[in-house]
């Protein structure tokens, strides 16, 4: 599978909220076939999504992630496990699982996480899901960024890729560049969405001090 130059590759999206529209639409309008997932198989923002775009179907998280020969889960994080179980371990066995999902938790008044520093979500559905290839990429930035990175009118700064299956994370990575992301730091493991995802904290705090979503973050390092 040759996810940037083949067209044709059959994604399944799970998560029919702004970033899996976002990703699906992205990754449609690429040439990729691509099956949006809700917990329903005639969700209203669906429907109307892939009316309206080619390449596009929709369906049950069951029916994205057969379909698709890469899946990602764009889920809540509290909600990912039980949208994954929906969409059939064995649907999910022996496939790239790009999960892009947050375990954020505003249920106490302010964010924090519901698992963090010696486990991450991308951890929790790697043990939930062993025989999927689970890449965490794409939580720490916004969604529109995600999918331009000249957004902010340079590519130079920083997405990190986190994985235990090397192939997996070299079709993520092929994928990425697809978008146009230059600069893609390969952090290890999966363990390595603890830090991954941990960032998104700071990342909030960064939001509020520059009054805007439309900032990334940029590893430099001496020359
Ligand atoms: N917003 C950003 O800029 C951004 C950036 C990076 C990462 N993320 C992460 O990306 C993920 C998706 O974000 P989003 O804002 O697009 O998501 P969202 O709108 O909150 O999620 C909607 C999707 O989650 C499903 N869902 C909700 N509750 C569920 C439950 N109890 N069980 C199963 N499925 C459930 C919905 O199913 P139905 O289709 O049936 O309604 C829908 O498909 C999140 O984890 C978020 O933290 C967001």
């Amino acid at each position: 599978m040759v996810v940037s130059q083949e067209v044709g590759v059959q994604i399944g999206v799970l998560g029919t909220g702004m970033v899996g529209r976002g990703l699906a639409t992205k990754l449609a309008e690429a040439g990729h076939a691509v099956c949006l997932g809700s917990r329903t198989a005639n969700n209203e923002a669906a429907t109307k999504w892939a009316a309206g775009i080619q390449r596009a179907t929709h369906g049950t998280f069951a029916d994205a992630a057969a379909f698709g020969e890469l899946v990602i889960n764009a889920t809540p994080g509290a909600a990912s496990i039980a949208a994954l179980t929906q969409a059939g371990v064995d649907h999910l066995a022996g496939k790239v699982l790009l999960d892009v999902a947050n375990a954020l938790d505003f249920s106490r008044g302010y964010p924090r996480l519901f698992v963090c520093n010696d486990d991450s979500l991308g951890e929790q559905i790697q043990r939930a899901f062993p025989a999927a290839k689970v890449v965490k990429a794409l939580n720490t930035l916004n969604a529109e960024l995600m999918l331009n990175p000249g957004g902010l009118g340079t590519t130079d700064h920083a997405l990190f890729v986190a994985g235990d299956d090397p192939a997996a994370k070299a079709k993520v990575k092929e994928l990425l560049r697809s978008f146009g992301w230059t600069q893609i730091h390969d952090v290890g493991g999966i363990g390595g969405a603890r830090g991954m995802e941990m960032m998104v904290i700071a990342w909030l705090g960064v939001m509020n001090a520059v009054g805007s979503a439309m900032f990334n973050w940029k590893v430099v390092t001496k020359a």
